[in-house]
């Protein structure tokens, strides 16, 4: 009820002709899963905080919440990303692959 009317993409919805969104192909590249339970959330959830990152919303983590000048760190994927639960532990290759995805498009 909280996103009627609002866009929702799935998993499923984020490849383009055919061709994978570049963070799944991240997960690939740097093993990021083991049973593919969780990954489409954690996909899609690493999507979101990113869009929340560009945006300028700081996290709890974030040291200046008025600043929208934000640093794209290891403590503010960790903090953006902790609501997702990986039951096989593939936290490091999760992370790595948000890093390699996204470092480029929001790292100052
Ligand atoms: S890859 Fe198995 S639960 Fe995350």
């Amino acid at each position: 009820m909280q996103h009627e009317g609002r866009a929702i993409t799935t998993i499923e919805g984020l490849a383009e002709n055919g061709e994978p969104h570049p963070l799944q192909t991240a997960f690939v590249e740097h093993d990021g899963y083991q049973c593919g339970y969780c990954t489409p959330g954690q996909i899609c959830s690493a999507i979101g905080m990113v869009e929340e990152f560009r945006d300028g919303l700081p996290s709890a983590v974030t040291p200046d919440v008025a600043a929208h000048d934000l640093d794209f760190s290891d403590e503010e994927i960790k903090e953006r990303m902790s609501g997702n639960l990986c039951r096989c532990g593939a936290y490091v290759g999760i992370h790595e692959a948000v890093r390699a995805a996204f470092a480029d498009e929001v790292a100052r």
